[in-house]
């Protein structure tokens, strides 16, 4: 019998699962770190990690009056955001990554890595950090171990997952989990002082490789390049998982909408990075709608498998927010607002004199004088940003006053509903039901949006992002469009969907339609929708409310030709649109549904 070889690493007693020690020592031995910890995931370790932090100067204490248990970080100024040309997915064919993925061959890629990870971690600590993504034990639950020399993220994994030593328990010794290794790649020779936030500003690499599921990330500290279970695991990797074993891993929120005589209905949404998600989960009804209520289930991410009664079930595996900051304020967002108002980190955003956080949105009047997030003196005069525009906080969900009492049921909550939209200043109603299933892939599929700060690079063009995945999908794109079919064909009970854009503007650039807690209008029209008890328009594209078909209590203001202006369909817009959706199946080639390309067809013919 082959003897597993044992490690000269000090292993915890309860720490019993073999390839977990043996790929631990493996990675100790290629980054050759000074010192391994392993994470409890305790409340002390958290505050002992943070204020090692502080010492170090990689956070800033805030106020404990104005802003208690709550942390300041500021991030290089060329590490700011998820780098997606940096993203590969690294299958043994190119062709199951897909053209809309950045590939490398993973023998090729193996080796990049093995160079760049040998001796990376000189002069830190090794942490290993045990999490779970979902309720720990819940059969929707995945497990994933992350390696990482930064502490920040460390602590932030504590918030954003359940990270916590019982993770060991339930591996036992032979229990299956992802592994994830992570590296700002900033090793430090012996006596060399180390900066707030390290990284490498040469060399970034966000990797996976699907087949053997596992993570590799070089070179970044910021949110979803080094925060492994979020985009990396519960994206790109476990829509890999989904592919194989019948189920979906989506970029949406999930809220539960409660009607006065009590009838609940969940949605889920989908909209790209910075488009609204983490608004329209916590959003609170105008007063106009007394006795409804919005709860939250999740604010970014779902995993949504069919039940034993036909419909589909989703689940949020995170445990935290990492949500931008920039125009989130009590007009906007007072349920997140009270959230962030203690034990939150902040990163890169504006720092008050009396140690309080600001960025831009948050109140109509900046404050006269700030430190900005790159720690400059700041003034309304100073002609830029105070807060990066990709800015964040990270908050336990737990926080949340708006979270649904069935957040952590392990069996998910039941959809009705899943709605998709894109920031377009033009061409996409306010909203549009889809006829059936399959058109409703077509809406998600097709969808283009606005870039934003949320990943580097151009900001404001639009590109098509299908179902606010093109950057997380860890499979070929085509594939995952015939993964949707197939995943609705099977469910005896599909949910309807609905694409929609709060984001229309006017001649004058202004946006058309007030959103935010307004949104309501249209969810409430959705929910009734799913209950056979709302009307709409047949369009070529789906059906669309009328005017009479939403409330407008307390919204007089907004007139029947502002109404008119936001729901409109223009045939020249929708000739070019429809041109953009072909370019998009052109580039996904031979692999594409024929149902996507006949429900083009359907809709090219309605338009003329
Ligand atoms: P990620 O966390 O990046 O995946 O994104 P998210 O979808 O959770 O983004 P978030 O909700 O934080 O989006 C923030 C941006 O959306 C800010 O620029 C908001 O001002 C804008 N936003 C949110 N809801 C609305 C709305 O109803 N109308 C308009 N016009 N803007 C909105
Ligand atoms: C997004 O960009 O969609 C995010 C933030 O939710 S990050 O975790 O950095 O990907
Ligand atoms: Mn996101």
């Amino acid at each position: 019998m082959n003897q597993p070889y044992v490690p000269h690493i000090q292993v915890p007693d309860y720490v019993r699962n073999r390839r977990a020690i043996e790929w631990v020592a493996e990675i100790a031995a290629l980054t050759k770190p000074d010192a391994i910890h392993w994470c409890d995931g305790t409340p002390a370790e958290y505050d002992r990690l943070c204020e090692e932090m502080v010492r170090s100067g990689t956070l800033l204490r805030l106020n404990p009056e104005l802003r208690p248990g709550s942390f300041l970080a500021r991030s290089d100024p060329t590490d700011v955001a998820r780098m997606e040309d940096r993203t590969f997915i690294c299958s043994q064919q190119k062709d199951d990554a897909g053209p809309t993925n950045n590939w490398m061959a993973p023998a090729e890629m193996r080796a990049t890595l093995a160079q760049l990870f040998d001796g990376c971690m000189r002069g830190r600590t090794l942490y290993v950090v045990p999490f779970s993504m979902g309720p720990l034990g819940s059969h929707i639950a995945q497990i994933g171990i992350e390696l990482t020399d930064s502490p920040y993220v460390v602590v932030s994994m504590r918030v954003m997952t359940r990270m916590t030593a019982r993770v060991w328990e339930l591996l036992g010794a032979e229990g299956e989990f992802v592994p994830c290794v992570h590296s700002v790649g900033a090793p430090l020779a012996a006596g060399q002082k180390d900066v707030p936030w390290p990284c490498n500003r040469e060399h970034k690499y966000i990797v996976h490789f699907p087949e053997t599921r596992e993570i590799w990330s070089f070179g970044s500290g910021y949110g979803g390049n080094a925060l492994l279970g979020k985009k990396c695991f519960s994206l790109r990797i476990a829509s890999v998982m989904g592919r194989d074993q019948g189920w979906l891993a989506e970029h949406m929120l999930i809220l539960g909408l409660t009607a006065p005589n009590g009838e609940k209905t969940y949605v889920s949404a989908a909209f790209p990075s910075a488009c609204g998600k983490t608004n329209f989960a916590m959003l609170v009804p105008p007063p106009a709608f007394p006795g409804w209520t919005v709860t939250t289930i999740g604010e970014d991410i779902a995993w949504i498998k069919p039940g034993k009664d036909g419909r589909l079930y989703a689940i949020n595996p995170e445990a935290g927010l990492f949500g931008v900051a920039p125009g989130t304020s009590a007009k906007t967002n007072p349920n997140c607002l009270n959230a962030i108002r203690s034990n939150t980190i902040f990163t890169n955003v504006a720092l008050t004199p009396e140690g309080d956080v600001w960025w831009e949105g948050l109140t109509d009047v900046p404050p006269p004088h700030l430190t900005d997030w790159q720690g400059q003196p700041w003034t309304p005069e100073s002609g830029r940003k105070a807060a990066h525009p990709n800015s964040r906080f990270t908050v336990a969900a737990t926080q949340l006053a708006s979270l649904d009492p069935e957040w952590e049921n392990p069996d998910g909550v039941p959809i009705s509903a899943m709605i998709f939209g894109g920031r377009r200043s033009n061409t996409v109603p306010l909203v549009v039901e889809a006829p059936d299933w399959d058109a409703g892939v077509y809406l998600g599929a097709t969808m283009g949006s606005e870039t934003t700060a949320a990943a580097t690079g151009k900001v404001g063009v639009v590109r098509r992002d299908p179902m606010a995945m093109i950057p997380f999908v860890g499979y070929n794109m085509a594939d995952y469009f015939s993964h949707w079919l197939k995943v609705g064909r099977a469910a005896a009970h599909r949910p309807r969907v609905f694409l929609v854009n709060w984001f229309r503007t006017d001649a004058g650039g202004k946006f058309v339609w007030p959103g935010y807690g307004e949104n309501m209008r249209v969810l409430k029209w959705v929910v009734e929708r799913c209950r056979g008890r709302a009307h709409a328009a047949e369009t070529a594209i789906g059906w669309i409310p009328g005017y009479d078909d939403l409330v407008w209590t307390g919204l007089e203001r907004f007139s029947r030709e502002q109404f008119a202006s936001a729901t409109s369909l223009r045939h020249d817009e929708w000739a070019d649109e429809l041109a953009q959706h072909d370019d998009l199946f052109a580039r996904l080639g031979t692999r594409l549904p024929r149902e996507l390309v006949q429900r083009r067809e359907a809709i090219g013919r309605a338009l003329r």
